[in-house]
């Protein structure tokens, strides 16, 4: 594996377009960007930038229309466990308890089963969870079910955690809680982590660089390094630094998202008033 600043995802040229029923959309046009092992790499942009897309891409779920993702070197074809993915919506397995559903991805790779218990309590140690190892999805808190899916991610030891807007169905408490948990256990397993969020907070706090995108067709956009030191606290929320980046993020995003939610400009409106 890459270490060091060297560059783990090279992307280069990237383009997708949908051409499904109606017209073609072009959800992403010429991306290029290189994520180095072992950063922290955020994509921040409003919904429909293609965010999702380009994770997608990465992890070698669908193909890119334009352009090419190598991994080391190596062009992503399909799916690889050393790519593993978090996403929003708790994708556990509801007929297996908490403890199962971890050891899945451990199960895929032929790990034995009493290898596969250990490593799957270990882990839901790491993500605080020790104690509900039988429980059910159903049984346990949204916040919880995220965590699993996190130790489930996490299991089979990939190279790359993608997280897809992991916590963007979770109350804004809770949310807090797993960012700073992310934070820790980015810090411990020191794991490339690409990170889709629409929330400048939560990209500042978590990232060493955000890439910011625009949408119609997904571009990439701004990338800024966030230069606060590791492992990211709690306190830090309160810097200069971080205050700064988050007003500067806020101005850059400030179109789209009115945009986004069919605001009109003031110029307009003043006309409207005449
Ligand atoms: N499977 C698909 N078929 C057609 N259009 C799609 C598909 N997936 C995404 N899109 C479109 O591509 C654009 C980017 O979507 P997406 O990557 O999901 O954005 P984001 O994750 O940033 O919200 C959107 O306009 C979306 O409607
Ligand atoms: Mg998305």
């Amino acid at each position: 594996m890459n270490m060091g600043t060297s560059n783990q995802i090279c992307i280069r040229g990237v383009s997708k377009i949908f051409s499904g029923r109606g017209a073609a959309v072009t959800a992403l046009a010429d991306v290029n960007l290189d994520i180095r092992a072992g950063e922290f790499l955020v994509l921040l942009g409003p919904s429909g930038c293609g965010k999702s897309t380009l994770l997608n891409l990465i992890a070698g779920f669908t193909k890119s229309t334009f352009g090419s993702i190598q991994h080391d070197g190596a062009e992503v074809t399909r799916p690889d466990h050393r790519r593993t993915v978090v996403f929003q919506e708790y994708a556990l397995f509801p007929w297996k308890t908490v403890q199962e559903n971890v050891e899945f991805g451990l199960k895929a790779q032929g790990v034995a089963k009493k290898d596969r218990a250990a490593a799957a309590r270990q882990l839901l140690g790491v993500v605080r969870l020790a104690g509900f190892e039988n429980c059910y999805p159903h049984e346990i808190s949204g916040g919880m079910k995220q965590r699993a899916a996190i130790a489930r991610a996490i299991a089979p030891n990939p190279e790359i955690l993608l997280m897809d807007e992991p916590f963007g169905a979770l109350d804004a408490q809770t949310r807090v809680l797993l960012q700073e948990e992310v934070a820790r256990i980015s810090a411990e397993t020191k794991k490339t982590i690409i990170f889709v969020t629409h929330s400048i907070d939560e990209a500042v706090f978590l990232g060493d660089r955000i890439v910011v995108m625009s949408s119609r067709p997904g571009r990439v956009r701004e990338i800024h390094d966030v230069d606060l030191p590791r492992p990211r606290v709690p306190e830090m929320r309160s810097d200069k630094t971080y205050r700064d980046l988050v007003d500067t993020l806020w101005l850059s995003l400030r179109p789209d998202w009115r945009a986004e939610t069919g605001d009109v400009t003031p110029k307009v409106s003043v006309e409207m008033v005449r």
